[in-house]
């Protein structure tokens, strides 16, 4: 698209793609750290490469956050889009509740006419909870179906800043800043070298769980977030990487 070629976003995926091994990376102009309609325009990507590859009766699994929110509002009815599935990707990770995964996921398949299915799992669980949790049929029957996605759309976030959106207790986020946590996906803590440190107990998708077979799209925008999407492509370089031009910059090193 010429009007990308002229904003020069065009170079700036091809070298955020060789830097950091993902395939496919899509630029959006701005910062979504200062702009919210930048986490909508983010959103249309992401539809755009999601609309590309579904087919119909395929899952998708999506997770929480205010960006997965901005991409559910971007979403449009289309012929091989309705007998589609919206899980969400893991239970409760103490998000409000218009940025929790299974709202987001109910959001897309609204938008979508689409079908979703609903994980109540709720945010703290002891041990022994969710061992009898995941024993509980219904659950059974919706972990199943989380786990056969053949796609995964996620957000990224600041270690930081996401145990501090969860109330972390103190003493937790002393102990992501002494194993100098940077990023946070999935419910998972990564250090820099994209090893993770850390992780939320709750059901649904595990990160094991994003094996080859999967199709996954991250989306995560913003120059506060550019550390934390170069840690967590060193765990697993996702399908598709969606973020904007800001971030790119930063990952970049180019003013
Ligand atoms: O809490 C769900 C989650 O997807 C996290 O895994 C991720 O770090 C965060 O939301 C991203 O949130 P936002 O898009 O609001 O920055």
């Amino acid at each position: 698209d010429v009007m990308k070629e002229l904003l020069g976003l065009r170079h700036l995926e091809m070298s955020l793609s060789q830097q950091l091994g993902v395939k496919q990376v899509l630029v959006v102009a701005g910062d979504s750290d200062e702009d919210s309609w930048v986490k909508r325009e983010m959103g249309r990507a992401c539809i755009g490469e999601l609309k590309a590859r579904l087919r119909p009766k395929d899952v998708v699994a999506v997770m929480g956050g205010t960006t997965l929110a901005a991409v559910a509002e971007m979403m449009t009815p289309d012929t091989q889009t309705r007998e589609v599935v919206f899980v969400p990707a893991r239970g409760g990770l103490g998000e409000q509740v218009e940025n929790q995964a299974n709202t987001i996921s109910a959001e897309f398949a609204s938008r979508a006419k689409a079908q979703y299915r609903l994980l109540h799992v709720p945010d703290q669980l002891s041990e022994e909870a969710y061992t009898s949790l995941v024993l509980e049929p219904s659950v059974q029957d919706i972990l199943k179906l989380i786990k056969s996605a053949s796609t995964v759309i996620h957000g990224i976030g600041d270690a930081q800043m996401m145990a501090e959106r969860r109330d972390s207790s103190g003493s937790f986020i002393d102990k992501l800043k002494r194993e100098e946590a940077v990023a946070e996906a999935f419910g998972y803590y990564f250090n820099r070298a994209g090893q993770p440190i850390h992780k939320q107990r709750t059901i649904g998708l595990q990160l094991d769980d994003l094996g080859e077979h999967k199709y996954v799209i991250s989306v995560a925008g913003g120059r506060s977030k550019a550390e934390a999407i170069a840690a967590y492509m060193k765990y697993r370089p996702s399908d598709v990487l969606i973020t904007d031009e800001a971030a790119a910059r930063s990952l970049l090193r180019v003013p």
